[in-house]
């Protein structure tokens, strides 16, 4: 028997990018699931949930919205794992308290309130971000490796007007005060960027990074990101509940590339595709760094290649329409 198969979990957020694989390998795992979305009626947000194998006989959709004090009561009640995933992520923001810092801090503030109100709740696994990590205004070059010692500063993210940054330090900061307090177990997983498969009809931001790439633009961000599968990102979040030793922060991060390699490698997957040639400015290209994989490892993480993730996202978002490559058209 496997080891989900007589406990329930519950999963916020259930119809986003990377909530839609936890469901879809806890349900693997034989967990039941309990999978918050906004609106359970909204066949987009659902259908591709409901089409799991295992769904139909362990998944069970709730209504829950972040912002909805005791919102989440009834979806974290007789739950042993909380996974909470929900929260904002894009970029194109014109309010950020009310659309991102709100529903990413007070959101989960108010999802582990919910927990506190059980005595089921044996570990809550918060996705966080490397957002929450390396942002503290330290110079970061090739010889530098970030870990799980560092904090954002959200002084700087202000400064910086990182808003989504902000969001997800905050949030996380507030949710180790508050485990702390109440003497709840937690781990946070924080991933890099995260691309992979789709398995929600919808796009999201990191999956439309790619696609912008692929999409005829004339020139590539001058920017250094850390990459990361999305079905490491997955397993990850199961492993933190699953084995006993997990504890604090584990970052998530395979490869960390400027835009121009991340562009390399498009070129040599895909030789006939238009892809962007030159640089959106004209300055020296900001530094890569490391992020340590140490913790992660010890977590039972193995990492998959971001060739592969590249690919399996450009494969995706052909599938789904979102992208007609040349010889298509
Ligand atoms: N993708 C990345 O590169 C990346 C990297 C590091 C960390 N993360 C973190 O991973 C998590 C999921 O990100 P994702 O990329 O999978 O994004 P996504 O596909 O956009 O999913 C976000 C989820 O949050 C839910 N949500 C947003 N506002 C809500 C509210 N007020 N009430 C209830 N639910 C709400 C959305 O629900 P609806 O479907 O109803 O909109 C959606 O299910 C987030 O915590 C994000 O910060 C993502």
């Amino acid at each position: 028997m496997s080891v989900g198969a007589t406990k329930t979990v519950c999963v916020t957020g259930a119809s986003g990018f990377i909530a839609s694989w936890i469901v879809k390998f806890l349900l693997h795992k034989g967990y039941t699931v309990k999978a918050s979305v906004r609106d359970p009626n909204d066949s987009k947000k659902v259908q591709h949930l409901l089409g799991l194998d295992g769904a139909k006989e362990r998944l069970h959709l709730m209504k829950a919205n972040l912002l909805e004090e005791g919102s989440f009561d009834s979806l974290v009640d007789g739950c042993e794992g909380v996974f909470h995933t929900a929260s904002p992520f894009y970029h194109d923001v014109k309010d950020p308290q009310a659309e991102l810092i709100d529903p990413a801090l007070k959101g989960t503030l108010n999802v582990l309130g919910s927990c506190a109100k059980t005595s089921s709740v044996k570990r809550i696994v918060l996705t966080s971000s490397i957002a929450a990590v390396a942002y503290n205004g330290q110079p970061r070059t090739p010889e530098v490796v970030v870990d799980e010692t560092w904090w954002s500063d959200p002084e700087v993210c202000r400064q910086m007007q990182m808003w989504y940054v902000l969001s997800k330090t905050l949030a996380e900061d507030a949710a180790w005060k508050f485990v702390k307090e109440k003497g709840i177990a937690m781990v946070t997983i924080n991933p890099a960027m995260v691309i992979g498969p789709l398995l929600q009809p919808t796009l999201n931001t990191s999956a439309a990074s790619i696609l912008n790439l692929i999409n005829g633009a004339e020139t590539y961000p001058n920017s250094t990101f850390g990459w990361i599968n999305v079905k490491d990102v997955a397993h990850a979040h199961i492993l933190a509940f699953e084995n006993p030793s997990a504890s604090g922060r584990y970052c998530l991060v395979e490869r960390i590339v400027h835009y121009s390699d991340f562009v390399k490698i498009l070129r040599e997957l895909y030789p006939t595709y238009k892809l962007p040639e030159k640089c959106a400015d004209d300055k020296p290209f900001v530094p890569t760094y490391q992020v340590s994989k140490e913790r992660a490892k010890s977590l039972g993480v193995e990492f998959t290649p971001l060739e592969v993730g590249i690919k399996e996202t450009v494969e995706s978002l052909k599938e789904k329409k979102f992208f007609q490559p040349p010889s298509a058209i």
